[in-house]
């Protein structure tokens, strides 16, 4: 069975809760964008792409329960809708992109119905150019790997960050479909562990041969030579080819680098951000209970004080290539990324 994240069924947004994995494979079923920003907030779905699909999804919930009855009064209640869904998480860029791709189909809609039905269309359509855009990088990114390569991933850039599919796991998934046998070294990804939870769930569910670390023996492996090459996703990407992604990114790139490693990051244009300046981008603090315990047990002495950043910003000079679906961008990223976007 193909894992769907989130989907649009029977007037309502479904998810895999994804906090539940990997014990129990369990959907959920929201009627209220309220529930939605909830769940993006509370990690019930989680992953750039997943969320900027969830957000569009929660848009055409807000559109689809409006009482309002006229043009105007409709798009103040999706403005509203878009701040809140907008405040759940600040660094992934997909979720500010999707919700002003559907602001944008609503206000060019002329009537009350019209704008339900084409926000609710563009959502559904917005899920499914995700699926095509993940399998189009993947093709793109398959080149980059050879028969028999161990290739280590960071969090989950799978089917789960996304609608299906995947971003970084996608292209894993299509150098294997392109009948190179490849595996796969997951991280754990403390503190949440997207890593051991969801990569490792992913891989294994479809059949793709994977070993997990701890993010401790990312410098062991590489040094005793375990790794040909490094994949992982993106929540934000700059126009000068800083890239913003789960906290350890950084590190493992550093290592990765230091090893003389091809470090390779797959993500969508609509993860791209040329506006921003490597300051201007909020990246999330999580709450301290996550480090200082591993589910209920505690394993940190009382009142300690803790930084827990959810994501870190890996430098141009440390990446190796840029896998989008339009291609994949080398270094000089200044240059190679303005060419992906001809009209700015
Ligand atoms: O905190 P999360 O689990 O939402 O963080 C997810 C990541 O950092 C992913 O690597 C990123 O969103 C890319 S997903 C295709």
């Amino acid at each position: 069975m193909e894992l769907r994240t989130v989907e649009w069924k029977d007037d309502s947004v479904v998810m895999i809760d994804q906090t539940k994995l990997p014990n129990e494979l369990v959907f959920v079923r929201y009627t209220d964008y309220n529930d939605v920003a909830n769940a993006i907030r509370t990690l019930v779905v989680r992953g750039a792409p997943a969320i900027g699909v969830s957000g569009a999804f929660g848009m055409a919930l807000a559109a689809l329960h409006s009482s309002s009855k006229t043009k105007e009064d409709l798009l103040s209640d999706l403005e509203n809708a878009k701040k809140i869904l907008f405040e759940t998480r600040p660094t992934a860029v997909n979720l500010s992109w999707a919700l002003e791709q559907i602001m944008q189909i609503a206000r060019k809609s002329e009537t009350v119905s019209e704008i339900r039905d084409d926000v609710i269309i563009k959502a559904k359509q917005m899920a499914e150019e995700d699926i095509n855009i993940n399998k189009k990088m993947g093709k793109n990114g398959a080149e980059l790997f050879q028969e028999n390569d161990t290739i280590m991933t960071h969090c989950n850039a799978g089917a789960l960050a996304t609608v299906a599919y995947g971003t970084a796991l996608g292209v894993i998934r299509a150098t294997n479909e392109s009948g190179k046998n490849v595996r796969v070294i997951a991280t754990e990804t403390r503190p949440i562990q997207q890593g051991s939870r969801l990569t490792a769930f992913e891989l294994k569910h479809d059949g793709i041969d994977v070993i997990l670390i701890p993010d401790t023996a990312v410098g062991y492996t590489m040094a005793n030579d375990l790794v040909n090459g490094v994949i992982v996703g993106a929540d934000r990407v700059l126009q000068t080819g800083h890239v913003f992604n789960k906290i350890g990114t950084y590190q493992v790139a550093t290592m990765a680098k230091q090893h003389n490693i091809p470090f390779y990051v797959a993500a969508p244009l609509s993860t791209f951000d040329l506006q921003s300046k490597p300051n201007d981008v909020i990246i999330e603090q999580r709450k301290a209970s996550e480090v200082t315990g591993i589910g209920d047990k505690k394993t940190a002495p009382d009142d300690i004080d803790v930084i827990n950043p959810a994501f870190d910003m890996t430098p141009p000079e440390l990446i190796s290539g840029i896998i989008t679906e339009n291609g994949v961008v080398k270094p000089p990223f200044k240059e190679s990324i303005k060419q992906l976007f001809p009209a700015n």
